[in-house]
């Protein structure tokens, strides 16, 4: 197990810490500029997304990422489980503060969603984004995002930006998590190794988020747009406390799902899931 605590301004102690980071930065041969700073890599935790938030509360820099082989309790969108058979599974999550605005921020999970689609392309799939952000392959979920995010006033403080991505699951386990699941090793019929594909998706997401740092996530939100397999289909939005009916006409700038129901009446949707 490595653990590293990079902090924005470093001094003393952190010395030590600064060098395991970058051996384990070495050790995994990032060339980033910005997300992997830091690594904390752990063979088993509760959940990335909430060694990232503890990190993140105690200052940990703009980039570091939190990897880990198992997890007993993670976590998916709109307080779901998200399971993963150990050690099967690229399970990470990282440390944001970009300068954005809390509206802005839906702009992360694109990002991660773009990246992950354009990391996995490495592997002759073609995966594509079910709005908001699953990402599917043949039309079965091989990866998912949760970002949660902190505010500290009406600015951006921090965000925690987790993913999950079915990469080594057998068919058999693939059953036992959920019908509409899929995972690289059932869609290729190889097995990947994990660090590879850690190690694509952060050049690809590297490359994005310092043009976000420039253009406040445009071309992110332009490429996620473009990616996304809902729009132009007849959809179903359950919100949790109704279920919107429709023609997936558009998406907006801040991300909303914009369905025409059969009366005309057009709908933003903020958030749910597509059916
Ligand atoms: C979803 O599709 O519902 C989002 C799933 C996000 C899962 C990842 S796994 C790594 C990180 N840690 C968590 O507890 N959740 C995210």
């Amino acid at each position: 197990m490595v653990v590293v605590l990079p902090v924005s301004s470093p001094q003393g102690a952190q010395r030590g810490q600064d060098a395991q980071s970058e051996e384990e930065r070495t050790h995994m041969g990032l060339v980033t500029g910005c997300l992997g700073c830091g690594v904390v890599r752990l063979a088993q935790t509760t959940s990335t997304n909430d060694v990232a938030r503890d990190l993140a509360q105690r200052g940990a820099a703009d980039g570091t990422l939190v990897v880990a082989s198992e997890q007993s309790a993670g976590r998916g969108r709109r307080g779901r489980i998200w399971l993963a058979p150990p050690g099967t599974c690229l399970l990470c999550s990282f440390i944001l503060r970009p300068d954005l605005t809390p509206a802005q921020a839906p702009r992360l999970t694109m990002l991660a969603a773009v990246s992950i689609v354009r990391a996995l392309r490495a592997f002759a799939v073609t995966p594509v984004i079910k709005w908001p952000n699953d990402v599917l392959i043949n039309g079965r979920k091989v990866a998912g995002v949760l970002t949660e995010t902190s505010l500290a006033g009406d600015t951006l403080d921090w965000a925690i930006v987790g993913m999950g991505v079915n990469v080594n699951i057998v068919g058999a386990e693939l059953a036992l998590l959920s019908p509409q699941a899929t995972s690289l090793l059932a869609e290729t019929g190889q097995a990947i190794d994990l660090d590879h594909l850690l190690r694509l998706l952060l050049a690809e997401m590297d490359v994005r988020y310092l043009a976000m740092r420039r253009d406040g996530g445009q071309a992110v939100f332009a490429e996620w747009a473009t990616l996304l397999e809902t729009v132009g289909r007849t959809v179903r939005v359950d919100t949790g406390d109704r279920e919107i009916a429709g023609q997936a006409e558009s998406v907006g700038a801040d991300g909303a799902l914009r369905v025409r129901q059969e009366n005309g009446e057009v709908i933003a949707v903020t958030f749910g899931d597509v059916s």
